[in-house]
């Protein structure tokens, strides 16, 4: 019925699945969670969101996206319409493609710096820092020019344009000749490099015995592991292991789907769909929890790693880490090799999040691919430029918070309710299990039509009450932010309207086209 493009083998497809999976949010956004939320007390709530949202959204999604392709849909709006015959559902899948791109927007950005400090860690520009504050001050000069160590944002800017650059190089290439190629090499390595590093860390153990017995790698692992119970009865930790796991699974973004969407109708995704995720959390929670805080508690004592992760999301992986490079052996080496892998694995997640837009304009508007990509990779440089340019006035983490915090537990919400109760669980079970090679216990229909959405219902209404409410009014805000906050929700709320217009302008030629 279509020439839509397919994976090339279903070993390259796991690696893009992984591949847009594991990200920062694995390396840098986990173990700052972990640090701020109690360490084990984060653990419990982690794993129970893991078991009754993650798996039972991310099977939802594969189930979704391959029935999409089947339409030659590869983005939300034509998935949710297939399985939904009302008017609205194609506007509310435009919530998805919002989504992905706004995240694609800041995240390449974040990624740019990746691939700068992989840079001045080999070339040994930051080699004379010896503390947190100087290091602190390093970034954020990077980030925004300043006076000591960067005069001016050149830099930065140079490595921004070399990661868009690489993104939409990897994407023009297609999804079986760029995404599927490029993760066939990037997450081997990053493999690599991070089973190395996790296994140097490990090798630390107690680097000063004698006048910091307390501070150990040990200890550090100690604080992740030992379940602590008391905590259990803090929203606060349920609501960000949840976020955290839908952000590292990369669940509720609309690139899970946009990747199963070029599946063939019969191709596993009980299987494959758990795998990817339990690659992920492999890398998250045994590679990413090994290195950061571990290597920080043996460097710095536990009290310090915590106070460090309160900083802020970069503190632990860039700041902390760059510190305890110039301390070792090799220093610059290993530096090079975190900041490497954490820039390759920002690449694997951040095409996937181009897709969905790509997949939109050629299958709606009859782009070619190039042209599709062109498009895109333009809208992309224009908008990197103001997270850019406003990043230390709250630009950027105004679009993590709605895009990447906030609406991907409405869009998972939607999503599973348009499968589970709309499209029908009966239905969507068999679509799940259509080609399947293992055997999905029953009690996950169970989870599905219920327990997920329940879940996320409570989820919705807690985070409302605490956070997105004084997100929204902006009252813990820096008075000198607020036009910028206000300057990136008008440019959210821009993209949003455009994407909605974009559908119906969709939908209404189809209409006349069969009309005709
Ligand atoms: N899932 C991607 C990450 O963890 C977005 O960074």
């Amino acid at each position: 019925m279509s020439d839509r493009e397919e994976w090339g083998s279903r070993f390259g497809l796991i690696l893009a699945m992984a591949g847009n999976a594991i990200g920062l949010g694995n390396f840098l956004r986990f173990p700052v969670q972990a640090a701020q939320n109690g360490g084990g007390a984060f653990m419990i709530p982690y794993f129970v969101a893991f078991i009754l949202l993650a798996i039972p959204l991310m099977w939802v999604e594969w189930s979704i996206g391959r029935n999409g392709g089947k339409f030659s849909h590869g983005s939300l709006p034509g998935m949710f319409d297939v399985l939904w015959k009302h008017p609205i559902a194609k506007y509310m899948g435009a919530i998805g493609l919002f989504i992905s791109t706004i995240i694609m927007i800041y995240y390449t950005v974040i990624v740019s710096w990746m691939l700068g400090f992989s840079f001045f860690s080999i070339t040994g520009s930051y080699s004379g820092i010896e503390n947190i504050t100087s290091m602190g001050t390093y970034l954020t000069e990077f980030q925004s020019g300043g006076d000591q160590f960067f005069t001016s944002m050149w830099p930065a800017y140079i490595f921004l344009l070399l990661t868009v650059a690489l993104n939409f190089y990897i994407l023009s290439k297609g999804i079986s000749g760029g995404i599927e190629m490029f993760a066939k090499i990037a997450l081997p390595l990053l493999f690599i490099f991070a089973v190395f590093l996790a296994g140097y860390v490990l090798m630390l153990g107690t680097p000063d015995p004698v006048n910091f017995p307390e501070r150990s790698v040990w200890h550090g692992l100690a604080f992740i592991w030992n379940p602590n119970f008391e905590y259990l009865g803090n929203s606060k930790i349920w609501l960000a292991a949840a976020g955290q796991v839908f952000f590292t699974l990369s669940v509720g973004m609309g690139t899970l789907q946009a990747y199963a969407s070029y599946l063939k109708p019969k191709d596993d995704i009980a299987l494959s769909g758990l795998t990817t995720a339990s690659i992920n959390e492999f890398a998250e929670v045994v590679l990413g929890g090994t290195i950061a805080i571990p290597i920080a508690v043996a460097f710095f004592g536990l009290m310090e790693t915590q106070a460090i992760a309160d900083g802020g999301t970069f503190n632990l992986g860039i700041v902390s880490m760059g510190v305890i490079f110039n301390q070792m052996e090799y220093g610059q080496f290993f530096g090079f090799m975190w900041f490497f892998l954490l820039f390759f694995a920002g690449v694997t997640s951040s095409v996937a999040m181009a897709q969905p837009l790509i997949s939109f304009l050629k299958e709606q508007f009859n782009f070619d691919h190039r042209k599709a990509t062109l498009v895109v990779g333009g809208i992309i440089l224009v908008a990197v430029h103001f997270v850019f340019v406003y990043l230390q006035y709250g630009f950027l983490d105004e679009m993590d918070y709605w895009a990447g915090t906030f609406l991907l537990v409405v869009i998972s919400l939607i999503e599973v309710i348009i499968f589970g109760w709309i499209f029908g669980i009966d239905k969507g079970w068999d679509e799940l299990n259509r080609g399947s090679d293992i055997k999905i216990p029953k009690i996950f229909k169970f989870i599905i039509k219920y327990v997920t959405p329940v879940y996320l219902i409570f989820i919705l209404i807690f985070w409302t009450i605490d956070d997105a409410i004084p997100t929204l009014l902006m009252s813990k805000a820096k008075p000198e932010n607020i036009p910028y906050m206000w300057g990136s929700r008008i440019f959210m709320i821009t993209l949003m309207i455009g994407l909605w217009l974009m559908v119906r302008v969709a939908w209404k030629r189809k209409k006349e086209k069969e009309v005709s």
